[in-house]
């Protein structure tokens, strides 16, 4: 797939004006609206859950993207798709069954993703890769924004590649998450992500102008 899209994350925002962000990015040209989900246990912080992305839904019409950084995914995830989510990915050490929570997601009608860690290899995908629509790379470790880039898990993407390639799931969207810039953004285009998530790059100083210049750069 040669779809470029951005997904500013909201986790950058300030959260007392929450709505009118989402609203500022979605005009300046933001695709996707991509919401970090915390539990304190899975990552050292804690965010927001489905009372929040139940308010922020009718705010915009961006789809909703949840990075689901929580123990036991499978508890929630109906709960969230209610809430208004679009596409929703966990990261498989955090739930027993992955397939399984893969199938519910899709059954409830969003997207499924899985997440790789920094030092989580791509073979880990093996198997789940036949049933998932995406996969997110993070590419730097999660629980907080405004981390640096760590240039190492950007050789994955051409693994990420080479699996969809032998399995025949060249349709599968690659996202990648973490420490992404206008500086760097260009280099990560080229070699294949899909879908870049920006959170302090979009939302500290001028949103619509980050927009602008991240969309710029993005395009190969
Ligand atoms: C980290 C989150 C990221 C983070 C990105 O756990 O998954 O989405 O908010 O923030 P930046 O772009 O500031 O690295
Ligand atoms: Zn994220």
């Amino acid at each position: 797939e040669n779809k470029k899209l951005l997904a500013p994350s909201i986790l950058s925002a300030d959260f007392s004006k929450l709505g009118k962000q989402i609203k500022i990015a979605e005009n300046a040209g933001a695709d996707i609206i991509h919401l970090d989900v915390m539990d304190g246990r899975y990552v050292p912080n804690i965010t927001f859950g489905m009372p929040i992305i139940e308010k922020i839904r009718p705010l915009t019409k961006l789809p909703f993207d949840a990075h689901l950084m929580i123990v036991e995914p499978e508890k929630y995830v109906a709960d969230f798709i209610k809430a208004g989510v679009d596409m929703i990915s966990f990261h498989m050490d955090a739930t027993i069954h992955s397939h399984r929570l893969v199938e519910k997601i899709k059954s409830l009608g969003a997207k499924a993703g899985v997440v790789l860690n920094p030092a989580t290899p791509v073979n880990t995908l093996e198997e789940i890769i036949y049933y998932v629509d995406y996969v997110l790379i993070m590419s730097v470790n999660p629980g907080f924004g405004g981390q640096k880039f760590i240039p190492q898990t950007l050789l994955k993407v051409k693994k990420l590649k080479n699996l969809m390639e032998t399995t025949g799931r060249t349709d599968i969207l690659i996202e990648m998450d973490g420490g992404i810039n206008k500086d760097n953004i260009n280099k990560i285009s080229r070699e294949g992500v899909n879908i870049f998530v920006a959170g302090s790059a979009v939302f500290k100083g001028n949103i619509e102008e980050n927009i602008k210049t991240l969309k710029e750069n993005m395009k190969i």
